[in-house]
């Protein structure tokens, strides 16, 4: 079996979704021991917005760049990974109301029409099967159903939502929020989502 570990939060050892997404994926390692794991750090290591030059290469045009190159291959390997691996766990913070922008450019290099998705009679068809996700939320504010910000949620409802098109619909989601709300509400919401972490089973 074979995990790939995404983090892409620009907060180094302050990021709590880094602390979550790290014990998630021990806990999997933990339940299915021998996996084998992938760790992508996007905020080290962020493959470049999609250009024109990227969609002409993507057409078989020539590659006379070597960045270019270098990028494309990385968004290769991003697809490889994410085909061959049979558990996702994505550290995913909320920025300005959604996902940070290195995870977004992952997301760009992942849905794929023919690879991840495709089109059809029927619309579309998500092409990944039988894979796990976990998602690593973290989020200053509160954005339950009912709440002030609610209507600004477009972090998880996009990330469910953009996984679910390729496929992936079983997604657990681990959540700590209210994390700007002072460092006891902080605490009390790591808490809570550890004991999601201690509780998952295979
Ligand atoms: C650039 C930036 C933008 C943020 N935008 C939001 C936001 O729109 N809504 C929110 O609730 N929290 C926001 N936050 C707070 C983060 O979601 C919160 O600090 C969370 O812990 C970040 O996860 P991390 O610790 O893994 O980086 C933002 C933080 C940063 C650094």
């Amino acid at each position: 079996m074979q995990l790939l570990h995404i983090d892409s939060s620009v907060l180094g050892p302050n990021s709590a979704s880094r602390a979550l997404s790290a014990e998630i994926a021990a806990r999997q390692v933990a339940l299915h021991p021998g996996m084998t794991v992938i760790h992508r750090d996007l905020a080290t290591d962020a493959a470049l917005h999609l250009s024109s030059a990227h969609l002409a290469a993507w057409q078989g045009g020539p590659i006379e760049d070597a960045l270019l190159g270098a990028d494309l291959a990385k968004g290769g390997a991003y697809l490889e990974e994410l085909l061959t691996s049979d558990i996702v766990v994505i550290g995913a913070p909320m920025y300005n109301f959604s996902i940070p922008s290195q995870l977004k450019a992952w997301i760009d290099r992942v849905v794929v029409a023919g690879k991840t998705f495709r089109y059809g009679a029927n619309g579309a068809e998500g092409l990944l099967k039988h894979k796990k996700v976990f998602i690593a939320s973290s989020r200053g504010n509160v954005y339950t159903p009912g709440s002030a910000a609610a209507a600004l949620e477009h972090h998880e409802s996009y990330l469910t939502g953009v996984l679910s098109f390729i496929g992936l619909t079983d997604v657990t989601i681990v959540r700590a929020e209210g994390l700007a709300f002072g460092p006891e509400a902080k605490e009390a919401a790591m808490v809570k989502a550890r004991a999601n972490i201690a509780a998952m089973a295979a």
